[in-house]
């Protein structure tokens, strides 16, 4: 059985459990390489594989650890505790690059941002959300090798600038591809205290329909106006509160996601590839239509993390009070799957289950009437992200 241990050493020293002799664990390697020198003794290598290390330490070593991890490198986690080295080693060699991403715990979910949250999320509003999905349906396509693909990833940015236009320290940006015309966008709310820590939230701005993408008319309401529309929302509402988190906060939308994330693989990787923290990434992926009677919020399970994903839970019963549960892709379905395969924690809160989806999405027919002919379920959404840009960012 495989324990997260954060959890476990808060359990045994809170609750005063016996604690079992020795541990092994899985640790990061730049979070042991960071370590190392802090600890006791020096800890052994006795396996390493897919950027992590198998160590054996005894429970007070680990709590040590724990210790240094959270005053050293200020994050939780970056490292799991097994019951043998074999289940250790298994666990490296079977869960491939993405071990880390799923299984670690990347912060702390500690909900303590109420007096801030609450106020934001009671701004919300169904129809500016409704308005943004229109406009951007209104672009014949937003496929990436097109003309109006480049115009509608523009339009966001000035969108996004507008909101912005009172903050000196906010940057909007393009951020230019080399293989295709159409631009990510990247919104930075740099953070006062914690700048090198980043948050972020991002969904997909183009839209394909037909087998080929190409000129035909892809308004894509729900895939993925809808997810734009949902963090311009929230995006709205942070820029009107004057919100100055103690994390960067970054706002994204990328290109190209509907012929194989191509976008946001350039992104996460340029981030891993400079090293950079990611400490939490939420994925809007459509939000509009309610496709499942009893589920308002269906949180992605495979490709994500899953202790980012039960802190959504959290957040969803705090702030949003609608129903949810969990769901699966069953392959690397949206842009959170990017930021997994390049190590970072990232959840997909979508607005069915993957037996309910909307039928209409890749063609002509992805319209709002099509999706219920309003955007309050996009607005669960947008109070979702709002609070988990305010909780994981302060
Ligand atoms: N929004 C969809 C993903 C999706 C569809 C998730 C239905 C859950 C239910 C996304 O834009 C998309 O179409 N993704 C591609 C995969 C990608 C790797 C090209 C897909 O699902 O075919
Ligand atoms: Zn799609």
């Amino acid at each position: 059985m495989k324990k997260l241990i954060a959890l476990t050493a808060l359990a045994y020293s809170v609750v005063g459990l016996a604690a079992p002799k020795a541990q092994w664990l899985t640790v990061d390697n730049e979070v042991l390489a960071k370590i190392r020198p802090k600890l006791n003794k020096s800890v052994q290598t006795l396996y390493s594989a897919q950027g992590a290390t198998v160590v054996q330490l005894s429970q007070a070593e680990v709590e040590q650890l724990s210790a240094v991890i959270h005053d050293e490198l200020h994050r939780c986690g970056g490292f799991m505790a097994h019951d043998s080295f074999e289940e250790a080693q298994t666990a490296l060699s079977q869960q491939g690059e993405m071990y880390f991403a799923k299984q670690a715990v990347f912060a702390d979910y500690e909900l303590n941002q109420a007096k801030t949250v609450e106020p934001m999320v009671a701004q919300v509003q169904e129809a500016s959300i409704r308005d943004m999905i229109l406009k951007l349906s209104e672009f014949n396509t937003r496929y990436y090798k097109s003309e109006t693909g480049v115009k509608s990833s523009e339009y966001i940015r000035d969108t996004w600038a507008a909101l912005a236009k009172h903050r000196t320290d906010v940057k909007v940006e393009l951020y230019k591809h080399k293989n295709w015309p159409q631009a990510s966008i990247i919104m930075t709310i740099p953070g006062t205290e914690l700048a090198d820590e980043i948050v972020i939230v991002g969904g997909h701005a183009d839209s394909i329909a037909g087998m080929f993408g190409g000129s035909g008319r892809a308004p894509g309401a729900d895939d993925n106006a809808s997810g734009i529309a949902t963090i311009t929302e929230v995006i709205k509402i942070v820029m009107a509160n004057n919100f100055k988190p103690k994390r960067t906060v970054q706002f994204m939308g990328y290109a190209a996601e509907e012929v194989g994330l191509l976008g946001s693989k350039d992104i996460a990787n340029q981030f891993k590839a400079e090293g950079k923290k990611v400490v939490g990434v939420m994925q809007l992926d459509m939000t509009l239509n309610k496709g499942t009677a009893d589920k308002d919020i269906v949180m992605m399970s495979d490709f994500t993390n899953a202790a980012q994903n039960e802190f959504l839970g959290k957040l969803i019963d705090q702030y949003v009070k609608v129903s949810w549960g969990y769901s699966r892709c069953g392959y690397g379905c949206s842009d959170h799957a990017s930021w997994t395969a390049a190590g970072y924690p990232a959840s997909m809160p979508f607005e069915s289950t993957m037996g309910d989806i909307n039928k209409h999405i890749h063609t002509k027919n992805d319209t709002l009437q099509n999706a219920g002919g309003d955007a309050k379920h996009s607005a669960k959404f947008a109070k979702l992200a709002t609070a988990f840009v305010v909780e994981l960012a302060n």
